[in-house]
């Protein structure tokens, strides 16, 4: 069975905070902040929003903006790395606040390259005929593990979620996909609530992001462009047939750098850092929506997805835009 995307939701909470906010409690710029990751603006969710409230949400803007029925879905996949709870999953929360009564729910833990990951297991879940309708949301709180001591990385992150619907179909438009780790490096980006090392190597268990911003950088930018041109390779095709590319909006210096390597043109990339901060799973598919609703992004686009971040991981999935402006 084929797989095809043709609706698309998202969520952002209400509070918009700008990088002046930080400069009153932490020895940092507002220049600083745009200088060297493009971050002009993100948006946090209140005391009382958690994740599976922006999941929903962002589902319900879905099935708003595509009038897509959501009872008949039969499996739930949220990207998330802020669940509010370990168990039950995000997805069987959302499973039962949508009011679909009958779906397999998992939840995806694998940082910023979650979205990807999940639509690469709901290409596959499809594949098997088992399937027909999955939906696949990247969802996150980050402002709630952001530790607001740590000017290096407090400044990066968002919240929000964005939701699509994979469903089965006659053409296949969700192409081949490509995954890679190096769990080695696992350890210059996490959170734990537990003294238990991460290979054998001692962390802190604060319950607050963790992060070697120069290691993760480093490695984003010497993986991201390598990776986007074998998996145009492994499609068939060069990365000038590539109508948009769609990465993970971690820092728009790596971006910059990513597509410089590649000799990609910048304005070809779609990102969602500058004005919603790094919202980890939820980057891409707010690029991309953004895309749509501004009229770039148009039917039959072949894009590039990458997701990369926290593993470290990178997944990526070509494929072709069947999502039209809402
Ligand atoms: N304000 C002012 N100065 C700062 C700030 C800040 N907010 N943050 C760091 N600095 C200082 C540092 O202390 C350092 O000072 P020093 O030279 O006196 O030691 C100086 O600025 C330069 O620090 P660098 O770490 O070299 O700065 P860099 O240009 O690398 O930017 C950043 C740091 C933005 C974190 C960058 O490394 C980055 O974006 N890394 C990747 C982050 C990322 O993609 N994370 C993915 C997370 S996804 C997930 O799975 C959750």
């Amino acid at each position: 069975m084929n797989a095809i995307i043709d609706s698309i939701g998202v969520y952002l909470p209400e509070k918009k905070i700008d990088n002046h906010y930080f400069e009153q409690f932490l020895e940092t710029t507002d220049e600083w902040i745009v200088s060297r990751t493009g971050i002009n603006t993100r948006y946090y969710s209140s005391e009382t929003e958690y994740t599976s409230d922006l999941c929903v949400k962002a589902a319900q803007n879905l099935a708003d903006n595509y009038q897509k029925n959501l009872a008949d879905i039969d499996f739930v996949i949220v990207a998330t790395s802020t669940p509010e709870q370990s168990f039950p999953s995000m997805a069987s929360q959302v499973q039962s606040r949508l009011g679909i009564p009958n779906a397999g729910c998992l939840d995806v833990s694998a940082g910023c390259a979650g979205f990807a990951y999940g639509l690469i297991l709901a290409k596959g879940l499809i594949a098997t005929g088992d399937y027909q309708k999955v939906l696949v949301i990247g969802g996150e709180t980050l402002s709630k593990i952001s530790d607001f001591t740590d000017r290096t990385s407090c400044v990066l992150f968002g919240d929000g979620a964005g939701a699509v619907l994979v469903e089965s179909s006659e053409t296949q438009y969700l192409h081949k996909s490509i995954s890679t780790t190096n769990g080695d490096l696992g350890k210059d980006l996490y959170l734990s609530n537990q003294p238990a090392p991460i290979n054998f190597e001692q962390i802190d268990y604060n319950g607050k992001i963790h992060q070697n911003g120069r290691t993760v950088f480093k490695w984003a930018v010497s993986n991201l462009p390598a990776n986007i041109i074998k998996l145009a390779e492994k499609n068939g095709i060069t990365t000038d047939q590539i109508d948009w590319m769609i990465p993970h909006s971690a820092n728009i210096r790596i971006l910059e750098a990513a597509c410089s390597q590649m000799d990609f043109p910048i304005e070809k990339c779609l990102e969602s850092v500058v004005n919603y901060g790094n919202t980890s799973a939820a980057s891409i598919p707010i690029a991309w929506y953004n895309g749509i609703q501004n009229g770039k992004v148009q039917l039959d686009d072949k894009l590039m997805l990458a997701g990369f971040g926290s593993g470290l991981t990178l997944a990526g999935i070509y494929l072709t835009n069947r999502i039209q402006k809402a």
